[in-house]
């Protein structure tokens, strides 16, 4: 059987005290902590300005540092995450998942430079990239160790949970019994029975988790959920 892990996504974190909003969610009961490594570009005018947001190798590290042997859990959404292996490994990353859509020609070389680096390996796909794109990486002698199926658009933390993703996860589920499934984005005590009985067993959840009164409730309605 597979367990449950609760990963609130640090995104909705107040980054001004991101230590302590680490320390404050493995208290409330949280499993792992999904940190987003993400690099936008805002158009404005003429000016393209870069942000490199919320997990940069820098707080990745900090948050290792401070919070010794929680899992971090990085979700990697960027066009380019084989650079991305070696900096978040010597950070302190735990779990490394990468896109299928912009992988599609190093995927191999990418699960063996993160397994190298002692991190778990994961792929993610986009809510309208077909299952099937995964099936070969889950299947190869060196295989990803989870599937994170995207829930929304990535991007932003906030929006509408998409239950016509739930169909990839029922797929999955069916196909690997034993797989760590995770889901991303509009999870949260509306929306978890549906995915929990899918067969998600990894959840992700950011504005539900740290916009509760008491994240604690909802965490362990969450793991309920999944354990039912
Ligand atoms: C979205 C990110 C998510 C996000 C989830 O692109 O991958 O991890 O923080 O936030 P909620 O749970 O608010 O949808
Ligand atoms: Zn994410």
């Amino acid at each position: 059987m597979v367990k449950p892990k609760i990963a609130p996504s640090m995104l909705s974190s107040d980054f001004a005290n991101l230590a302590s909003e680490a320390e404050r969610m493995l208290q409330c009961g949280a499993d792992w902590l999904h940190m987003d490594i993400m690099v936008c570009f805002h158009q404005i005018t003429s000016i393209i300005t870069l942000y490199h947001m919320c997990s940069n190798p820098h707080m990745i590290t900090l948050i290792g540092a401070l919070q010794d042997g929680a899992y971090l859990d990085c979700h990697l959404m960027v066009t380019n995450p084989l650079d991305y292996v070696e900096p978040l490994g010597e950070a302190g990353a735990s779990g490394f998942t990468f896109h299928v859509e912009v992988s599609k020609d190093n995927w191999q070389e990418l699960i063996q430079r993160i397994k190298s680096k002692g991190m778990k390996p994961g792929v993610a796909l986009k809510p309208k990239t077909p299952v099937e794109e995964v099936y070969p990486l889950v299947e190869d002698e060196n295989p990803v160790e989870m599937v994170l199926v995207m829930t929304v658009e990535p991007g932003f933390g906030g929006q509408k949970f998409m239950p016509e993703t739930m169909e990839k996860v029922r797929a999955l589920r069916k196909k690997y019994p034993s797989l760590d499934i995770e889901v991303d984005g509009g999870l949260g005590p509306s929306t978890i029975d549906i995915a929990a009985s899918a067969g998600a067993n990894c959840i992700v959840a950011g504005s539900s988790v740290f916009g509760a009164p008491e994240p604690a409730q909802v965490i362990s309605l969450m793991r309920k959920s999944v354990d039912e």
